[in-house]
């Protein structure tokens, strides 16, 4: 035999009841957002890898560490797409999207790559279930989004949940608040972990996610970027939460809040579950008001946020899955009378009824179970005497032309 060929780490197959679970959260998923004005989207597996150097932003360590960049000849360099908010960013601009009304409001689900350790919720491939409003400021939006999510992840089932809230005010108020913040990191360098303290200037919010207790206590006496918005963005903030509130949604504001990609301004969200372990983050976004201009198009405004599929199941119990009905399986007593039956379950297909044929060969009895494990409602079987129909509800049994067993069951399906 050859050597064995596996699935690379941090990959996985998707199979049997799985696949019907994915199949039940697109359904649940499309039948939300479609209802409220999201069209779906898809856009390369990869692209540039500019586009996420630029848009999900340099000091981040996705961008640092985590992509698949491979260089495809003529001094290009692509890469896997990690995400999927740069990407649909991306075609907003190439396809002119900001001259239809706004915003414009689009769905994916779609499998990201990025070169994480693997383990129980972190893949180096997973998928996302994501949405994007972009062309408009309105907190309303911001408010829908999290409104849809939130009602997505009740359907499922998701347990545990918490939401968490925040907002980061506008590019100069962060930077301010980021000197502030640095400030505040080197007065006490002496108590921070080495990684921290690497990382001062380039990421000094990453500070408040350390579990370092010498980091965590400095982090205690941090100062807020919720206490240092501006009017303007403190009323939009105030005006997500009033929203939320109208609507029932349940969330507390965490003014330490991180999420690990540069692009986000204003509003800020992150769905955790206890029922997942360390990876706890179900789903997060935020607003992007500077990532279309920072990518080469018009200014204007987005916000939208991406949900882990594998991490969405994980929390969820499992759906009540069934394998599909099979209305017809025809089987056949002599090998000779094949093509007979396989005309039949052709034409019983092409009629709509989920029709079945022998496809290995097995004996009489062997078919029979076979078409009691699919539990078939109705079995055809082709024998000596013509075709013998019986209905697996009532066990009746007769014998009729094989033209006329379509008509036999039409009635019953
Ligand atoms: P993100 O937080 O990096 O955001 O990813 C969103 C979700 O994808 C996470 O909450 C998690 O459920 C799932 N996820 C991320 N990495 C992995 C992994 N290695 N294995 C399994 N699941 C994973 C974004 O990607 C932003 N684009 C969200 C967004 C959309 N913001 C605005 N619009």
């Amino acid at each position: 035999m050859s050597e064995k060929i596996q699935a690379p780490r941090g990959t996985f197959d998707v199979l049997g009841d799985d696949a019907l679970a994915r199949d039940r959260l697109v359904e649940v998923a499309r039948g939300i957002l479609e209802p409220a004005g999201y069209a779906r989207i898809e856009t390369p597996a990869f692209e540039s890898t500019a586009l996420f150097a630029r848009g999900v932003g340099e000091s981040t360590d996705i961008v640092q560490k985590e992509m698949y960049t491979f260089e495809a000849g003529e001094g290009e360099s692509l890469t896997l797409r990690p995400e999927g908010t740069a990407p649909v960013c991306r075609a907003y601009i190439e396809h002119g999207m900001h001259k239809l009304p706004q915003p414009v409001k689009l769905w994916y689900l779609s499998s990201y790559f990025r070169r994480e350790r693997p383990q129980k919720g972190r893949y180096r491939q997973f998928w996302q279930l994501g949405i994007e409003a972009i062309g408009s400021d309105d907190p309303a939006v911001d408010a829908e989004a999290i409104v849809l999510l939130s009602e997505i992840l009740e359907t499922l089932g998701a347990r545990g949940l918490r939401l968490r809230l925040s907002s980061l005010g506008t590019p100069a108020t962060r930077a301010e608040y980021r000197d502030r913040l640095v400030a505040h990191l080197r007065a006490n360098e002496d108590r921070l972990s080495q990684e921290v303290r690497d990382r001062i200037e380039l990421n000094p919010l990453r500070a408040f996610d350390a579990d370092h207790p010498g980091t965590r206590e400095v982090m205690a006496s941090a100062p807020l970027l919720l206490d240092a918005l501006d009017e303007e963005d403190l009323t939009h903030f105030e005006q997500v939460k009033a929203m939320l509130d109208g609507a029932g949604v349940v969330y507390e504001v965490d003014p330490t809040l991180v999420r690990g990609l540069d692009y986000y301004t204003r509003t800020l969200f992150e769905f955790t579950s206890d029922a997942l372990g360390a990876q706890s983050g179900v789903a997060g976004g935020g607003r992007y008001d500077g990532l279309v201009e920072l990518i080469g198009g018009p200014a204007v405004p987005g916000v939208g946020w991406a949900a882990g599929v594998e991490r969405m199941l994980l929390a969820s119990p499992p759906p009540p899955v069934a394998p599909p009905p099979v209305d017809l399986y025809v089987a056949y007593a002599k090998p000779e009378l094949r093509a007979d039956a396989f005309k039949l379950a052709a034409d019983a297909r092409r009629a709509g009824h989920a029709a079945r044929l022998e496809l290995a060969g097995r004996s009489l009895k062997g078919q029979l179970k076979q078409a009691d494990r699919m539990d078939a409602r109705y079995v055809a079987i082709f024998g000596e005497e013509g075709v013998s129909l019986k209905d697996m509800e009532s066990g009746e049994q007769k014998i009729v032309e094989a033209e006329t067993v379509m008509h036999h069951i039409r009635g019953a399906l």
